[in-house]
């Protein structure tokens, strides 16, 4: 009797472990849209969570980033660290995604850091 409980209260700890340290970050999708502003190409990128969880503060990596299109800043903007926050910073709910459309040569986008939260 006291063992089933032990086994059960460890099983729930696990599970809370596992959820809080899911290593779960948002893919990044970019498909070429065939239109092209001058001599570059239009992308459309799309960064999509596809986890349980929440992403949120999501940082991107986009090395020479450049593009003929603005871009909203609340969806992309560059902080003091050369690096591109994402959606404000603000959540990223599970299975919702951010979209934006650049013309320039191809960017080579990875995310680099961001936050889970599990509810
Ligand atoms: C990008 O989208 C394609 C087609 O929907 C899909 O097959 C592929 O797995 C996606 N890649 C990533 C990194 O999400
Ligand atoms: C992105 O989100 C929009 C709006 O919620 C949805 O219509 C679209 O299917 C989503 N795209 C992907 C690839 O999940």
């Amino acid at each position: 009797m006291a063992g089933g409980i032990t086994v059960f209260v460890c099983s729930l700890v696990l599970l809370c472990s596992l959820t809080q340290g899911q290593d779960c970050p948002p893919t990044i999708n970019q498909t070429l849209t065939g239109k092209r502003i001058g001599s570059k190409p239009v992308w459309n990128v799309i960064i999509k969570n596809t986890c349980d969880c929440t992403d949120l503060d999501v940082t991107l990596s986009a090395p020479n980033f450049q593009t003929l299109i603005p871009v909203d800043p609340s969806i992309l903007s560059k902080d003091n660290t050369g690096h591109w926050l994402v959606n404000d910073g603000k959540p990223i709910y599970k299975g919702n995604n951010v979209t934006f459309t650049y013309a320039w040569d191809r960017v080579d986008f990875s995310v680099f850091d961001y936050r889970v939260a599990c509810s």
